[in-house]
């Protein structure tokens, strides 16, 4: 994926959250940000997915321009996936999938069933189909919720820390689903706190502070890291209990 930040800037009442943010990434396919909490991250991928405008700045991913006016064709062209699953608790994870895809895509559901199904079965999901997600571990769904963001087969899918509301053993098969996205190529920009994770799935690192972007590379910033400040939260994160 290409993406250019222009002088991005967001406030909060008051707050400067991004603080003249400026990138330009071209032709990687998964992306790590990382940072201290209250960097700024999950504001930064909200600007980045549509789901909220900068006070402002200029976004691009691609070949599209990140605009209040675009954002419904936007909205079609990316996925997100947030740290707790959002499946609609009354439908089982096919129908999750499907729905989306009828109702927003206009795919007719016999289309829309083949491609939840095809998904379901690459992902190992398959047997839990006809289960509403509370039949189904926090893992499982968090899963169905990434497959629901592929489903539309999306030009980049955005993740906000997938597996912080999940426990070590879950978390792994969350974090196993993604580094499969990496094997099919797909466009992904993830926010995680797993530095070994981020090595493994990702092809370029950004990482912030304080609502900037301190330091940004190929991977192998996470080894040899220029700045201070990296170098402090990598050993900060890495402890081990
Ligand atoms: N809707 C909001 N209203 C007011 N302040 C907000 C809002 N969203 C975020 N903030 C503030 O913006 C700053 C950056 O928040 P953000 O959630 O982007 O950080 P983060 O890097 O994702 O942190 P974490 O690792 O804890 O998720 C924080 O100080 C937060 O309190
Ligand atoms: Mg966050």
């Amino acid at each position: 994926m290409d993406l250019t930040l222009k002088n991005i800037f967001q406030t909060y009442e008051d707050k400067m959250i991004l603080d003249d943010v400026s990138i330009k990434v071209m032709g990687k396919s998964g992306i790590a940000l990382i940072g201290p909490s209250g960097a700024g991250k999950s504001t930064l991928l909200r600007l980045l997915s549509g789901i909220e405008d900068p006070i402002s700045g200029e976004i691009c991913l691609n070949h599209h321009e990140v605009t209040h006016e675009n954002k419904h064709e936007y909205f079609k062209k990316v996925g997100f996936v947030f740290q707790a699953h959002n499946l609609f608790p009354h439908l089982t994870i096919l129908r999750n999938i499907t729905l989306v895809l009828e109702k927003v895509h206009g795919i007719e559901i016999k289309k829309a069933n083949k491609i939840a199904l095809d998904l379901l079965e690459q992902f190992e999901l398959i047997e839990h189909k006809d289960k509403i997600p509370a039949k189904i571990s926090g893992g499982q769904a968090q899963r169905a919720s990434i497959i629901r963001s592929l489903a539309i087969n999306p030009e980049v899918v955005f993740l906000d820390e997938p597996t912080s509301a999940l426990d070590p053993i879950l978390s792994h098969e969350v974090l196993k689903t993604i580094l499969k996205l990496r094997e099919k190529k797909m466009n992904f920009m993830i926010v995680t706190h797993e530095i070994g994770f981020a090595k493994k799935a990702a092809d370029y690192v950004i990482f912030m502070e304080n609502g900037k972007i301190v330091e940004h590379g190929e991977v192998d910033i996470l080894d040899n890291p220029k700045t201070e400040s990296l170098k402090k939260f990598i050993d900060n994160v890495s402890y081990d209990i």
